[in-house]
């Protein structure tokens, strides 16, 4: 069966610890545990914004939470520092494991889609920057619809902007809170765990399939048929 597949960007098929040896070299051994913070403060944010309606651009959102972070960690980085890593953030590095499934699905005959809180121009500035833009058939951003993941909507928006169903869509997330998302709106999902230290948040809701990387992907879709 040939499926529309959602590709979750930051975390699933773009690596946000690239910014960490920067972070590094500026705040020390800190960096991770801020590393940590801002990405979990930046998610934070995007959920409070769709819940209040309050919609803004993502990187707003990461702003936000990396300036956040500064005080939390009392750094005294300046505007220079936190712009460069902003920049950083613009331009991060793919997983190992990315180019090679995608060119694989691509070539099984299923459509990709980039899929994201990211706008359309950011993300494709990522992926443009990571020499895989060429393996999507679209970029799929929530800004459209003016809220954020894992509002139900925006798997709706997903499905309406690729013509596609719930049942021959799937998301591919590192994100629990985006895998659960996209089955509690009735996708099928399946959850990278790229760190056997992650935890899929204990719901009650599963993933579809996990994967360790996304190398094991094709054969998963073709287990779930
Ligand atoms: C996304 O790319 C935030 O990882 C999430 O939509």
């Amino acid at each position: 069966m040939k499926y529309t597949l959602a590709f979750d960007v930051y975390g699933t098929l773009i690596n946000t610890s690239g910014v960490y040896n920067s972070l590094e070299k500026l705040i020390g051994e800190q960096a991770k545990l801020f590393m940590e913070t801002w990405r979990n403060k930046q998610l934070e944010y995007s959920f409070k914004r769709g819940i209040m309606n309050k919609y803004v651009d993502f990187s707003v959102c990461t702003k936000d939470s990396l300036n956040y972070c500064c005080e939390v960690f009392k750094t005294d980085l300046n505007k220079a520092q936190i712009d460069s890593l902003m920049d950083e953030y613009s331009v991060l590095p793919t997983f190992p494991d990315v180019d090679t499934e995608l060119k694989k699905l691509k070539k099984s005959g299923h459509r990709l889609f980039a899929f994201s809180n990211g706008s359309e121009k950011a993300v494709s500035n990522l992926l443009t920057n990571a020499n895989i833009i060429e393996r999507f058939d679209g970029i799929i951003s929530v800004e459209n619809i003016k809220t954020f993941k894992p509002n139900p909507l925006v798997y709706k928006h997903f499905n309406t902007e690729t013509n596609s169903t719930k049942s021959d869509s799937w998301l591919i997330s590192s994100n629990p809170f985006d895998v659960i998302g996209a089955i509690s709106y009735g996708m099928r999902s399946a959850w990278v765990q790229r760190s056997p230290d992650s935890i899929f948040d204990p719901w009650g809701i599963e993933p579809t399939t996990i994967i360790n990387k996304l190398t094991d992907l094709s054969s998963k879709l073709e287990m779930n048929e």
